[in-house]
């Protein structure tokens, strides 16, 4: 439909996704993809950023990546799904547009800041670690979203900072090259719960406190009886409190209906449950409402049929990618060579 507007998100290949990425990202593209013109991308340049070293895994870590954004309903017919290593032009356009984004641009963004804190906890030694790819990482997301003219960005709160730069370069650019090529691309933010970890930290991959999509509903259960508790509900008839069951009961509320939400409240409170049947009861809802996703990962097993899809959206994107470079090599009275 002609008065659709693009939209690119990308998510990094960490391998495969927890029920927060779900949550947050995938569910949300699912729906984006019915109401504008989707491009979704696994950004595995981005995670060179921080994981060039050892990039053993990184193949397989993309397909598990594709498995799970398609397992999540994100139709590939309907959206562009692609890997954005597959567009040389994406590339190109990250080396033209560094030459406009001034130094201290890049350094100002906070979650580079924080992206650099997190590299080593002393934040000295972490400046150390910085690689010139790693300051490069808004740019490179600029340039991911500039090469399909991408409107709209769907992020979290994390991500909002490097589209300020976004929005910066792309004004800058025009206006040095007096064009009206590049959109100042909007982030679209998305209210997405914050999913905690069974730990109670972040739920993440590297602090090994997550439920993954691809998780069975015995492991599941595992993990959600390995969750924390209100510590005062020992036993079945010590009385508890959800609100002080910070991991257990946020999980109720992220995934549980309003009913079963004071059925909770009401037998932890009048210690007519004990911690170990709420948490069963749990991973049953979450079971549940993981079982379409779950079924729909099986059956997408041979990484062959996964290549495919990823092979036909890596021609549209290139396709749209190389227009774009070539409207930015002639504002900018570059050539294009044949
Ligand atoms: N930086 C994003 C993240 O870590 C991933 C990403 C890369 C991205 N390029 C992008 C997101 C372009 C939106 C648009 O989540
Ligand atoms: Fe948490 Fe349920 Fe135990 Fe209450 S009964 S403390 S909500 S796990």
């Amino acid at each position: 439909m002609a008065n659709k507007k693009r939209l690119l998100s990308g998510i990094r290949p960490t391998g495969s996704l927890h029920i927060g990425h779900y949550l947050g990202v995938l569910r949300n593209w699912a729906k984006l993809q019915n109401e504008h013109e989707c491009f979704y991308f696994i950004a595995d340049w981005h995670s060179l950023t921080t994981k060039y070293k050892d990039t053993s895994e990184l193949q397989k870590d993309i397909l598990e990546v594709a498995k799970d954004i398609i397992a999540s309903g994100i139709n590939p017919n309907k959206a562009t799904l692609y890997v954005q290593s597959a567009i040389p032009e994406v590339a190109e356009l990250h080396l033209l547009l560094s030459m406009v984004t001034y130094q201290n641009w890049v350094e100002r963004d906070p979650t580079l800041k924080d992206m650099v804190r997190l590299l080593a906890e002393d934040e000295e030694k972490a400046k150390g670690e910085v690689t010139y790819g790693l300051l490069g990482y808004p740019v490179l997301m600029t340039s991911d979203i500039l090469s399909v003219l991408g409107e709209f960005v769907p992020v979290g709160k994390d991500q909002v900072a490097h589209l300020e730069l976004s929005r910066d370069i792309a004004r800058r650019f025009n206006h040095i090259y007096k064009t009206d090529l590049f959109p100042e691309p909007k982030a679209l933010l998305t209210e997405t719960p914050s999913v905690p970890g069974i730990d109670g930290r972040k739920m993440s991959k590297s602090l090994n406190n997550d439920i993954k999509i691809i998780d069975s509903e015995a492991e599941t259960l595992k993990k959600v009886k390995q969750m924390i508790t209100d510590p005062k509900k020992i036993k079945k008839t010590d009385k508890g409190e959800p609100n002080d069951c910070q991991v257990v009961y946020k999980h109720y509320e992220i995934f549980a209906d309003k009913k079963t939400l004071e059925i909770v409240q009401d037998e932890c409170r009048g210690t007519k449950i004990g911690c170990v049947d709420c948490k069963t009861r749990l991973a049953g809802i979450i079971n549940a409402s993981l079982s379409e996703v779950r079924k729909k990962r099986e059956s997408l097993n041979t990484d062959k049929e996964i290549l495919e899809i990823l092979d036909i959206g890596n021609k549209k994107a290139r396709q749209v990618a190389k227009h774009t470079l070539e409207k930015v090599r002639d504002a900018m009275k570059l050539k294009t060579w044949s």
